[in-house]
């Protein structure tokens, strides 16, 4: 770890302090910090005083050494494992800890995601990719995270094309494709499907998405998003506010998301979903266990007030049999006039995406789109960084990635979307 904007990052994220609070410890002002957290290649960017740096170290050193006699000192791969393999199912394998350090691995591989640096950690390994439902963003995202690490990528998507569609059991394509490839990415219709392809081989799994189950690497990545936008604001995630909308009871994104942010202290969810879609009580108990306030509601109006992050879902009507869904009406929208009135000007405005952009959807309107609020395409653009470096955990070369770095030989936009020039330096 290089940067000095990862050293810092990393320090607030170990010590829970905002921006105000860390800057006032390091006995600097608020607007220095802001300078020296900015990507390098900003025109407001400024180095940090060596000094400064010292006295960062130092600080880390101090908090580890007070709480060394607790910590475990394993590899991240090794604390997080499923089973006692490097298996990436639920994100029930995480503790606080391990997010932060995986969070710090993620903000090392940021240049390399916003296409300033490259790096070959991974050169000759291959990515098997088994899609067996419908996917964009998780399909390509890990494909293209294991790439940009110098791997490559070989997938089948669909049971139509696959020799499943043949009777092949889970653990005869499991163990077939460990032959072929060195990680496996799955995603499948039934809940648990995923760990029965962990059990049938020794190559990393990772569950992108079992059924109505689990969806870990998006929540990671949705809790990291809100790190760094919290960040900006000078919020922490402990006490905070998160509204969740839509469908809590098939929404796998939400069931992950709830697990991870419980991790945290004092949080106030409110869960507003149609009667039949309430969040599972399992779910429910876990959480209010960890000592948060649950409240659930069916109005729209009443559960996004005051909250710091609204999570919208979409509709799961490929989960549906049989069933019929009432009360969706169009007041489950969220939509700009809604927001304008009942959320604040630092709400941040969350989706796992793909949103149902059809008429009568009532999903997360596109009136929002030129909203600063809506933090989505940052959401996804995160899972870059998140999932290169879920791979490199898994695969053990975390630490070879900074002194691996290059730069990149071409020259990309410096604004990925015609948007992003409006949130430019909030970084
Ligand atoms: C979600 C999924 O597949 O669970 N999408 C995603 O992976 N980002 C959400 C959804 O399909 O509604």
């Amino acid at each position: 770890m290089s940067q000095q904007q990862d050293i810092l990052r990393d320090a607030m994220r170990r010590l829970n302090l905002t921006r105000d609070a860390f800057s006032e410890r390091l006995g600097v002002r608020r607007r220095a910090l802001d300078t020296w957290l900015l990507p390098a290649d900003s025109g407001e960017s400024r180095a940090m005083p060596e000094m400064v740096g010292k006295f960062v170290a130092e600080i880390l050193q101090r908090e580890a050494h007070a709480t060394a006699s607790g910590a475990d000192s394993r590899p991240l791969a090794q604390r997080i494992a499923a089973e006692g393999r490097p298996h990436l199912l639920s994100v029930a394998q995480f503790e606080r800890d391990g997010l932060e350090d995986l969070f710090q691995v993620a903000d090392v591989m940021q240049p390399i995601a916003r296409r300033q640096k490259v790096t070959r950690v991974l050169e000759g390994a291959v990515l098997g990719s088994l899609f067996f439902e419908a996917s964009t963003r998780t399909r390509v995202s890990f494909g293209a995270a294991f790439c940009r690490l110098g791997g490559t990528v070989c997938d089948t998507t669909g049971f139509t094309f696959s020799s499943m569609a043949k009777g092949e059991s889970i653990y005869d394509t499991s163990r077939v494709m460990s032959g072929y490839v060195d990680a496996l990415v799955v995603r499948h219709p039934e809940q648990g499907s995923v760990a029965e392809f962990a059990r049938a081989t020794n190559i990393p799994v990772i569950n992108a998405g079992d059924g109505p189950g689990e969806h870990p690497s998006q929540a990671i990545l949705d809790l990291y998003t809100i790190q760094r936008e919290f960040s900006r604001m000078g919020k922490l995630v402990d006490g905070t506010h998160v509204a969740m909308v839509g469908d809590l009871k098939y929404g796998r994104t939400v069931h992950s998301l709830i697990r991870l942010l419980s991790l945290y202290r004092g949080l106030k969810f409110t869960l507003i979903a149609p009667p039949s879609l309430e969040m599972p009580a399992y779910l429910l108990d876990l959480v209010s266990r960890n000592g948060h306030v649950i409240e659930q509601t069916q109005s729209l109006e009443e559960g996004l007030r005051g909250a710091d992050v609204v999570y919208a879902t979409r509709i799961q009507k490929e989960r549906f049999v049989g069933e019929e869904i009432e009360g969706y009406t169009p007041e489950f929208q969220v939509r700009k006039a809604l927001v304008d009135t009942v959320c604040k000007p630092d709400t941040i405005l969350m989706h796992p995406l793909p949103r149902d952009g059809r008429p009568g959807a009532n999903d997360l309107s596109i009136d929002l789109n030129h909203d600063p609020r809506l933090a989505i395409f940052r959401q996804t653009d995160n899972g870059i960084p998140v999932r290169m470096a879920l791979f490199a955990v898994l695969m053990g070369v975390e630490h070879q990635v900074a002194r691996s770095m290059r730069d990149a030989g071409w020259r990309s936009p410096a604004h990925i979307g015609p948007d992003d020039a409006d949130f430019d330096g909030l970084d």
